[in-house]
């Protein structure tokens, strides 16, 4: 693992920068992530029950509750100094989120050039007919089950925006990232533990490509070996050394 003189010389002259996260960006705004130890979401959660087209077919209730829920969590959290710091560097220079996570930290924290590889919390569309479905209070309190709204249109079950296991990802915005990604003169891997496809090949296109990459995790992942530099440190901590380091370069 490298330490933060290395990570600094990468960033420096980075003018077209992507930043790729996953769930451990959101850790330091007390968000969970899914695999960490035996603490992560999917060592509570069944991910076929709660985070699958085949189980919303079967009850959408628990899965609407689940979600709803997960949105209030999302919107009570605030966007750490990893979120702030990308959202800085994105005024330096040109910078795109490309993300796993169906928050919005790096939204509000002001990054305005975000992809969303699997949705977002705050996104609803119909099941049938995906026309688009606005909701704007979630419970505070978590219940098991609740019944999801009728589509306007067609009265088939709203469903939350996100990208179930057994759904492919939006086409659009895998184009986005892949063209990011390739055009990129650095990559930047936040959070991930690299394990989930199709999102964590992309970053293989950028090294297919022959863009630099820096990791930026506490402990290795399946992405580690693809990194010219893994740097063991945190989002909250990492990230605003680099946009130091690029505020101090000045003007590339
Ligand atoms: N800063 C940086 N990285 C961290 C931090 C932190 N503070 N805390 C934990 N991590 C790292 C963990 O070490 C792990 O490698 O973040 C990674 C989180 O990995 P996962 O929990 O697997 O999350 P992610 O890679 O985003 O999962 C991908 O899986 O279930 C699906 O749709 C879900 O988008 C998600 C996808």
């Amino acid at each position: 693992m490298s330490d933060t003189g290395d990570a600094s010389a990468l960033v420096r002259d980075a003018v077209r920068v992507v930043v790729f996260t996953g769930a451990g960006m959101s850790a330091e705004s007390g968000l969970d992530t899914y695999r960490n130890d035996e603490s992560g979401l999917w060592d509570r959660v069944d991910p076929e029950a709660m985070a699958s087209i085949d189980a919303w077919r079967r009850d959408p209730e628990p899965m609407w509750s689940w979600y709803l829920w997960r949105a209030h969590l999302a919107r009570a959290a605030e966007p750490n100094a990893g979120h702030r710091a990308v959202a800085d560097w994105g005024r330096l220079r040109s910078v795109t989120v490309v993300t796993q996570n169906i928050d919005d930290l790096h939204e509000r924290a002001g990054s305005d050039d975000v992809v969303h590889l699997h949705g977002s919390l705050f996104e609803f569309r119909c099941t049938e007919c995906a026309a688009p479905f606005e909701v704007r209070e979630f419970p505070e309190v978590r219940v098991s089950s609740m019944r999801p709204p009728g589509c306007v249109r067609c009265g088939g079950a709203v469903r939350p925006g996100v990208v179930w296991f057994g759904e492919a990802l939006p086409a659009a915005e895998w184009e986005r990232a892949a063209e990011a990604l390739v055009g990129a003169d650095l990559v930047v891997i936040v959070g991930t533990s690299g394990v989930v496809q199709p999102a964590a090949s992309l970053p293989l296109l950028a090294v297919e490509a022959g863009v630099p990459v820096l990791e930026i995790t506490p402990a290795p992942t399946e992405l580690t070996r693809i990194a010219d530099v893994s740097w063991s440190t945190t989002a909250a901590l990492g990230l605003p050394l680099l946009v130091d380091a690029v505020r101090t370069r000045g003007i590339p």
